[in-house]
């Protein structure tokens, strides 16, 4: 971390070669990354989130390998979905919040700003065929309803939510189709649509990655994908190196990933009143837009110039 934050480039090379880990937090909670970006040691940060980026790449391919290898049935991740679905939740009577037993928030009306610009990234003219993952607040769908869907079909695997749903009537609403299971079981229900929004609870980054692996079915040619960017939300550096993570894994499927930047309203210790744990940090969020990459249109170079301006202003986001 001393070396990161001096700019000891080759040190810290060094140091990665020989097996330190990238993610490795102080007494404080900070990583080595933290320190370089704080420094302004670009070359470092660079480095490192490269080295993230490409740990968390094997890491990737190796779970998968186990999970092939192994026989006795549910992951470790799958599994805390499954605990996460036969847990009792509660709707807070003013509709803010939506709990989990342990009073974790599974969604918080906080969020309805982002959600109106997530259903704009998805919806852009209005019209289209429309899938979002998660109804939690349903605060995405009323905006997606809003641009006149085509269709607009909703997966929602939790009981309780899907109860909620029907008391508000969702199940009923002309254009509305909704599949009640885990997204991984209704995938053969699945048709394909012009914007796609994913925002589940209780799921990790496999999870994603193996519903971003159905993407080049189900999004459409000029089609939209956008999801909750909430991954590593704890710690900024770790959320940067996921981004890039996500950008490089859905670039093998020739889909590229944009972030818009949005600031975040200042979270006062009212929002969180309870809630078990705060899980949002950072004044900004970076909105992900996602399409073919045929249709984004542009040279690569000026696409890849573009990425390289977006990971650095994810580099400094959180001096902001
Ligand atoms: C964060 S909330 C979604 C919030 C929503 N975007 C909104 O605007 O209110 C997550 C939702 O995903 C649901 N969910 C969790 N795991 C799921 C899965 N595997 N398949 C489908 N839905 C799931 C949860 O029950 C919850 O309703």
């Amino acid at each position: 971390m001393t070396a990161a934050e001096n700019g000891h480039t080759a040190v810290v090379a060094a140091l990665l070669e020989a097996g330190a880990p990238w993610n490795q937090q102080d007494k404080s909670g900070y990583c080595a990354g933290e320190y370089a970006t704080a420094s302004k040691k670009h070359e470092i940060v660079e480095m490192i989130m490269e080295w993230g980026v490409q740990a968390e790449l094997l890491l990737g391919a190796a779970s998968r390998t186990n999970e092939e290898a192994s026989t006795s049935g549910t992951a470790g991740s799958s599994a805390a979905n499954a605990g996460y679905l036969q847990q009792k939740l509660v709707y807070t009577p003013d509709g803010d919040k939506l709990l989990d037993a342990d009073g974790e928030a599974v969604m918080m009306g906080w969020e309805a700003p982002l959600m109106e610009k997530h259903a704009a990234a998805i919806c852009r003219g209005g019209g289209g065929h429309y899938l979002n993952v998660g109804f939690g607040l349903g605060i995405v769908d009323n905006e997606i309803q809003r641009y006149s869907p085509a269709s607009h079909t909703i997966i929602e695997a939790h009981p309780d939510v899907y109860a909620h749903m029907c008391k508000l009537g969702w199940d009923s609403r002309p254009g509305v189709r909704v599949l009640f299971g885990r997204w991984q079981e209704v995938l053969p229900q699945l048709e394909s649509y012009d914007g796609i929004f994913f925002d589940t609870y209780g799921e990790y980054y496999e999870e994603m990655r193996e519903f971003h692996q159905q993407l080049p079915r189900l999004l459409r040619p000029g089609g939209v994908y956008s999801y909750f960017n909430g991954l590593a939300s704890d710690n900024f550096f770790f959320h940067s190196v996921y981004g890039r993570l996500v950008q490089v894994e859905l670039a093998t499927q020739q889909l590229q990933v944009r972030f818009e930047q949005l600031r975040v309203a200042e979270l006062g210790d009212e929002v969180w009143q309870g809630v078990r744990n705060k899980y949002w940090h950072f004044p900004l969020y970076f909105l992900p837009v996602v399409t073919h990459a045929a249709a984004a249109g542009g040279d690569a170079q000026e696409s890849e110039q573009q990425q390289q301006q977006q990971q650095g202003q994810q580099q400094d986001g959180k001096q902001q």
